[in-house]
């Protein structure tokens, strides 16, 4: 559920304000966030574990920018984190440094340092290498780093091969054969401390069966490696539930805990942390763009609108459908398109096949792009990033403005 509706007055809103108010302010394409739709994702997950300890931690991958991170932070999120960028966001956002989990099979020393110094809840760690260099890295701070190992469960997420992540060839993880050896390797090492198991098997899942497969794989892991006098206090399931695009019916959050909960009774003291992204995130967005031109061929009708692959690239990297709606619906016979960008590449689409009532100057609304919308933004083409707001209720908050067209070249020389 979100808060993005027709009203009596026939027009798409965000919370209480129109969507075309918001064209007509910020200009278009515009990227609109809902905050109640960003809250409502979060609680649902939260209380839907709330009989056993939890964490959720937003995969801020999805969407980080500022004001959506001190949203959730606002909330008490936690947050999965892949980069030393993404830490200093979590910071600036107000989030809190031990609610955080360090993802990532490249983590650099410099990122591992400042985390290490501020705290981190743990380090997810991917392979034998990484434990070494961050054993080193916290022995030369004089620091203990709390880890817990990716194990690759090897299920399969049924999901597109490029967010696939839990299958024994990605390059994710720990395999599930070596797991006890490199754990009573982490044990053993000096200035890491043992805490927690995570695993993370692919993301847009619509169902439950994945999931529990692989917990059920990691807890007899866990059991295992109780006998072998290591104590796993937390485990870490990732994120990956899917949300609705089309026709997809993937499980709430409170279907998936079920399912979880009643294998996990056994086990009431083992913490549990999510990371949730496109979940929370996905369905609190849009998408403003405006029709541009139509040109209708022989073959085929184009409406070629504002926004490109460079703005939104989920369609033109993975085929994926989001729905494309206008903003204010006009009266008449609707007509088949391909709505595509201005940039210079035959995949510069947003959406193929449309049947769409549509003018010159019509608002549309992308559906579903508050995840890896704009932070898969390039400047492709020389094209600006577009501006973020985020509504709340009747107010308006601008959280990142239109980039101008000096800022493209502003860490740019000329040769001389
Ligand atoms: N945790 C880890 C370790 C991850 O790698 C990811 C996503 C998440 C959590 C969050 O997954 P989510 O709940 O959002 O499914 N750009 C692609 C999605 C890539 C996901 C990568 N990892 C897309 O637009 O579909």
């Amino acid at each position: 559920m979100d808060y993005f509706n027709y009203q009596s007055d026939g027009q798409l809103w965000a919370e209480d304000v129109a969507l075309a108010k918001l064209a007509t302010q910020y200009d278009t394409p515009l990227y609109v966030y809902s905050r109640a739709t960003l809250e409502r994702h979060w609680h649902a997950f939260d209380q839907a574990v709330a009989t056993h300890p939890h964490l959720i931690c937003y995969a801020v991958k999805a969407n980080s920018n500022l004001g959506v991170l001190n949203v959730l932070a606002q909330l008490g999120s936690g947050f999965d984190i892949v980069s030393l960028g993404e830490l200093e966001r979590v910071l600036a956002a107000g989030g809190d440094p031990a609610k955080v989990v360090f993802s990532g099979v490249g983590k650099t020393a410099q990122e591992m340092q400042r985390a290490l110094e501020l705290g981190i809840k743990c380090f997810n760690v991917e392979s034998e290498p990484e434990l070494d260099r961050l054993n080193y890295v916290a022995g030369q701070l004089g620091k203990i780093a709390p880890i817990s190992l990716r194990i690759n469960p090897d299920v399969d997420a049924n999901t597109h091969p490029y967010i696939s992540t839990g299958l024994r060839d990605n390059k994710f993880g720990i395999a599930r054969e070596r797991a006890l050896d490199v754990y009573q390797l982490a044990h053993q090492l000096p200035h890491l401390n043992v805490v927690g198991m995570d695993c993370h098997i692919g993301s847009q899942l619509t169902e439950v069966k994945p999931f529990i497969d692989a917990t059920e794989r990691l807890l007899a892991l866990v059991d295992e490696l109780k006998l072998a006098g290591i104590e796993i206090k937390h485990l870490d399931l990732g994120g990956g539930l899917g949300v609705t695009y089309n026709d997809e019916q993937p499980p709430l959050p409170a279907e998936y805990a079920t399912a979880l909960l009643s294998r996990l009774a056994a086990y009431p003291e083992l913490e549990l942390i999510f990371e949730p992204g496109r979940a929370i995130a996905a369905n609190a967005g849009v998408l403003l763009t405006k029709v541009e031109f139509l040109k209708h061929t022989e073959y085929k009708n184009f409406a070629i609108v504002d926004a490109a692959m460079n703005d939104l690239i989920r369609p033109t990297l993975y085929s994926a459908w989001q729905d494309i709606v206008p903003v204010i619906p006009r009266q008449g016979e609707r007509q088949c398109y391909d709505l595509v960008g201005p940039i210079c590449e035959t995949g510069d689409f947003i959406g193929k096949d449309r049947h769409l009532c549509l003018a010159p100057n019509d608002l549309l609304a992308v559906r579903s792009a508050g995840a890896y919308g704009f932070v898969m933004a390039s400047n492709y083409n020389s094209r600006p990033r577009v501006a973020e707001v985020m509504v709340d209720g009747k107010q308006v908050h601008l959280v990142r403005a239109r980039e101008t067209l000096d800022q493209l070249w502003q860490h740019e020389y000329l040769v001389e």
